[in-house]
């Protein structure tokens, strides 16, 4: 039966003139994308406006220009798309009796801003998911907490442990299960999320590439909420195939400053030695290995690698995510143990500091150089040009001589990135090392074009 759907599937699209009439599946994605959301709305917009009272510092007025201040308090950017004022990843939502709720959806971690602008598919690397969630928990009056931590460290999320703790009170086909499951939920994954125009290259997606790129299903992980029954996943599975076209449709911003050609031109030589064999080439002719590099090999933090447990894996295996396809042509998309971490493509890499899976180098620079990298850092988390560093490729970071102390509030906390702790580290990728400063300069001229 599938077979044959497939048969028919792929005839239809032999004729062109049949769908042309129809929005293309990209447009019709990003219009899901920008209007809708897929998991039921969880805070009051009250909540949004009293949140204030809840920050550090005590503030005894609403802050005067309070769209700004709360976008700056929790990591969220301006919204490029008609939002109600509410920042990316929030969007005003009906819930029961008309009530007007804000949902929460995927650009909380998929939008951010760079120089002044916003974008859809840049990563947000200056979220602190856990204050936003447990504060505006609070500002609704219910306990002021996460069901677990969401953010260990600014700009990363624990989205692979959310994908396990979603699961654990699923059964295979989806219904709701009680009591949960035990998936191994382990804490300080510590993930930097993978800008979107990227996976148009690639194969396989997630740090580890273990799962199929193309797989749409696995698109949908993060509708669990326990208030999603099992159909809403087979309704909204067409959106979510438009979705990934639009997410497919996607490409990176230019660098908007000048570059040094004759510089850069030496830095694609030396990337061609010493970079291209696992990165790929770029230009109109690109190539992309998809190489995903083993642990041992590549000796960046094993923590994420370690954090999704092969019960995970085998249980989702079983589940209605990975029986995406079957039996013709292609095989199912079921999730894979991979060796270690998948090199990424490079487009767009000015736009996407920091840098590694974890977020732990701030700068293009600090990736070239293991042994120059920040151990204990801080950032504005402002994403305007003051905190851009055009020299070093990537966010102004100020070094701080030890790790936050006892004493401090969570949110501050969470503002220091300490490579010392758990799924911090930023050992390993040494391949840059040999290079001269003046080589390391030119790789970066380069790095820019991209
Ligand atoms: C809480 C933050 C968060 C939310 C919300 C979220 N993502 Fe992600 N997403 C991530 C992180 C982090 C990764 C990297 C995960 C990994 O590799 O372990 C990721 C990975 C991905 C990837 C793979 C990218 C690649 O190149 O490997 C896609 C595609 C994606 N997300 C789409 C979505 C969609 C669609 C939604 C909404 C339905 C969504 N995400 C919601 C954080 C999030
Ligand atoms: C043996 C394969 C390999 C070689 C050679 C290599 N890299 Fe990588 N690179 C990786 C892997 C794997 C990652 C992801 C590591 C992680 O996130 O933990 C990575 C990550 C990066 C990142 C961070 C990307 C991001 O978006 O966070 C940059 C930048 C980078 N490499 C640049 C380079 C440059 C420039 C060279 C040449 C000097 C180079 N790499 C050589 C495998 C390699």
């Amino acid at each position: 039966m599938q077979g044959r759907l497939t048969i028919l599937a792929v005839c239809l699209s032999l004729y062109p003139s049949a769908v042309s009439a129809a929005e293309p599946a990209a447009e019709r994605g990003e219009r899901a994308m920008l209007t809708r959301h897929f998991t039921p709305p969880t805070f009051s917009p009250q909540a949004y406006d009293n949140v204030w009272k809840l920050w550090d510092g005590g503030l005894k007025e609403k802050p005067a220009n309070y769209a700004q201040a709360f976008r700056d308090y929790y990591g969220m950017h301006e919204s490029p798309y008609p939002n109600n004022g509410y920042p990316m990843g929030f969007r005003e939502a009906t819930g029961l009796f008309n009530r007007k709720l804000l949902a929460s959806d995927c650009l909380l971690c998929h939008a951010g801003s760079i120089l002044g602008k916003s974008y859809v598919g840049l990563p947000n690397t200056a979220l602190d998911m856990d204050s936003l969630f447990a504060d505006l928990t609070g500002a609704d009056g219910m306990p002021r907490k996460t069901p677990f931590v969401f953010t260990n460290v600014r700009g990363t999320t624990e989205a692979g442990s959310m994908a396990v703790w979603l699961l654990e009170m699923r059964d295979p086909d989806l219904k709701l299960r009680s009591p949960r499951l035990n998936l191994e939920l382990k804490p300080h994954l510590c993930e930097d999320a993978p800008a979107w125009w990227l996976l148009k290259k690639k194969k396989t997606m997630y740090h580890t590439g273990g799962s199929d790129a193309r797989s749409v299903r696995s698109l949908m992980q993060f509708m669990m909420s326990p208030l999603n029954g099992p159909l809403v996943f087979r309704k909204e599975e067409a959106t979510f195939a438009d979705i990934q076209q639009y997410l497919l449709s996607l490409t990176p911003p230019r660098y908007p400053f000048p570059i040094d050609r004759e510089l850069a031109k030496k830095g694609e030589a030396l990337f061609g030695e010493s970079c291209a064999r696992c990165h790929g080439t770029y230009g109109e002719k690109w190539t992309y290995p998809n190489k995903i590099v083993a642990l041992d090999e590549i000796g960046t933090d094993p923590t994420r690698y370690h954090g999704i447990s092969a019960a995970f894996g085998e249980y989702y295996n079983r589940s209605w995510f990975a029986q995406e396809r079957s039996g013709w042509l292609v095989d199912e998309y079921a999730a894979r143990q991979s060796p270690g971490y998948q090199a990424p493509p490079l487009d767009g890499l000015w736009a996407t500091a920091p840098y590694f899976h974890n977020g732990s180098a701030p700068t293009v620079a600090d990736v070239l150089n293991s042994k120059t990298r920040p151990k204990i850092f801080t950032r504005s988390y402002r994403t305007d040009e003051a905190a851009y560093d055009k020299g070093k490729l990537g966010w102004k970071v100020e070094v701080l001589p030890r790790g936050a102390d006892a004493k401090m509030t969570d949110h501050a906390r969470r503002k220091i990135y300490d490579t010392t702790l758990p799924g911090r580290g930023n050992g390993g990728h040494t391949y840059g090392d040999h290079f001269t400063d003046e080589q390391r300069r030119a790789v970066i001229e380069y790095l820019k074009t991209l």
